[in-house]
């Protein structure tokens, strides 16, 4: 029999995960700029209705909570690092705070009975114990408290069949329960706008429990979720099979009564016969967003929701902070906005972002003191270096529009500069407006002639 160190319990599902996406801020800072003060003003990506951004995203507002894809944290709280010695047991390098800063939205973790009282420990508490289960919680609760427009997911692994009431003191003792989620039906799960209004921004699932009118936030994991297999040992074993629970049928039947998918996609490694472990050889493959490869979480997730004709609520990785795990989720749900993140900058190279491919700017250079009111000799002198660029530009009486990547218009306005220095002007000042933007070429011709056609019709 194979001995999994990462999955024996990894039917335990726990975490949910989340979405990534722009906060507004950056969203509304990259609306485009108009090149000549003549242009008309042009629609701004920013409109009342986006001025909440749930789970970092506008575009997941008024979506309903089981029609977005968590990214998710596999034994989100068995970390390989220095606070276990770099157990090869641990699943993950970061911890579940780092998980929820850089935009996952679901945590999973196993939880056993230690002497009396629940610990997160990985398959035996013998193996790696990370602490009572209310300490974690309180830091999961910390986050929640913090961070008040986002919705959260617990998938919690109830190994040793522990009675929901322990699990109800745990969440109690951590605050988490004040957030805890109580759905209405099955099928009709509300929007993220409206969880969040109602500040039950937490949804808790654990497997082999009863619900309780006690505590009817804690959800039994299989009334709600259905799941993929999960002990994969071959790139090309991964699939959307629903493994559990038995009862769902089909994943067309599972979806017809209501459940949600998670799709399990992390890959162990065998390193001695029957023993395997969280395999990180492969980690940029496995956690690529790409959609070419066997093993890619990209293609993973494009084939569930091709064969499932559904968007996956939950996705569960090991390590995820190597590959696009955040990105793969704001793939799925329809997000492509350049998305930032929270604050690990382990997700995104902030060094490495790359200036915008065109732009336009139109500047006005100022020779300052020349003592001469006409500017005509430096203008001239501009000219020869923009023409000399090769960059197309536009002289109009105020100014030169100059269009091209951002690296060449900034270049050849810095040599513009330079040019008029060496005519002997000491001190030159321009003024400039640039502008770019993603969603359509426009050269600043498109736009003169745009305001030339809107002021013909005026004169009709
Ligand atoms: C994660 O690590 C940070 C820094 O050590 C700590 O403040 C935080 O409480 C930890 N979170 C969890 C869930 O362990
Ligand atoms: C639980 O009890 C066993 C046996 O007495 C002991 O070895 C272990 O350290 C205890 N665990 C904790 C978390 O106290
Ligand atoms: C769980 O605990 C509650 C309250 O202590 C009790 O009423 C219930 O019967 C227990 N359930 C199980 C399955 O043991
Ligand atoms: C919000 O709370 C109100 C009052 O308790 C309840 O009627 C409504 O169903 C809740 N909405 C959601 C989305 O939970
Ligand atoms: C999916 O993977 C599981 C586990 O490896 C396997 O039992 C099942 O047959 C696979 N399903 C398909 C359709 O290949
Ligand atoms: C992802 O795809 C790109 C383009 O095909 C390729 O260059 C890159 O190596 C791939 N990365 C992985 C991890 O598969």
């Amino acid at each position: 029999m194979r001995f999994s160190l990462s999955h024996v319990l990894a039917g335990a599902l726990m975490g949910i995960a989340g979405v990534s996406a722009i906060p507004q801020q950056p969203t509304s800072a990259a609306s485009p700029t108009s090149v000549s003060s003549a242009s008309p003003s042009q629609t701004s990506s920013s409109s009342s209705d986006q001025s909440q951004v749930c789970n970092n995203s506008p575009v997941l507002c008024d979506r309903h909570y089981n029609d977005i894809t968590y990214m998710g944290a596999h034994d989100s709280a068995f970390l390989r690092d220095a606070s276990t010695g770099n157990s090869i047991a641990g699943n993950q390098f970061l911890n579940a705070t780092d998980a929820l800063d850089a935009g996952l939205r679901l945590l999973q973790a196993q939880v056993h009975n230690e002497n009396g009282t629940l610990h997160l420990c990985h398959t035996s508490c013998g193996l790696l114990d990370a602490g009572p289960l209310d300490n974690w919680l309180a830091d999961i609760n910390d986050w929640v408290v913090s961070h008040t427009s986002d919705v959260i997911t617990l998938l919690l692994v109830n190994s040793d069949e522990e009675n929901v009431s322990e699990f109800a003191a745990a969440f109690q003792q951590s605050g988490l329960s004040n957030f805890g989620f109580v759905p209405q039906s099955k099928t009709e799960w509300p929007s993220l706008r409206d969880m969040i209004a109602n500040k039950t921004r937490v949804v808790s699932f654990i497997t082999n429990i009863d619900s309780s009118s006690s505590s009817p936030y804690l959800l039994p994991e299989f009334d709600y979720v259905f799941e993929t297999p999960f002990t994969v040992v071959d790139l090309n074993g991964f699939n959307c099979t629903v493994d559990r629970p038995s009862n769902a049928g089909t994943a067309a039947q599972a979806f017809g009564s209501g459940f949600m998918g998670l799709i399990n996609h992390f890959k162990d490694q065998e390193i001695t016969a029957g023993l395997t472990i969280p395999d990180t050889d492969n980690i940029v493959l496995v956690n690529s967003d790409n959609t070419t490869t066997a093993g890619n979480l990209g293609l993973h997730i494009q084939q569930c929701n091709t064969q499932w004709n559904h968007r996956p609520s939950f996705v569960l990785v090991d390590f995820w902070d190597q590959g696009e795990t955040v990105k793969a989720a704001d793939n799925s749900n329809g997000i492509n906005q350049v998305t930032a993140f929270g604050t690990t900058a382990a997700v995104m190279d902030y060094a490495s972002i790359p200036t915008p491919a065109t732009c336009y700017a139109d500047f006005c250079l100022i020779p300052v003191g020349t003592g001469s009111v006409s500017v005509a000799e430096e203008v001239a002198q501009v000219q020869r270096v923009l023409k000399a660029s090769g960059l197309k530009y536009t002289m109009h009486s105020a100014g030169t529009t100059v269009e091209g990547s951002w690296e060449d218009v900034m270049t050849v306005i810095g040599k513009a500069h330079s040019a008029v220095h060496e005519k002997g002007v000491v001190r030159v000042q321009s003024s400039m407006r640039v502008g770019s933007r993603t969603d359509k070429k426009q050269t600043a011709e498109d736009k003169v002639k745009r305001v030339q056609d809107l002021l013909s019709k005026d004169t009709k």
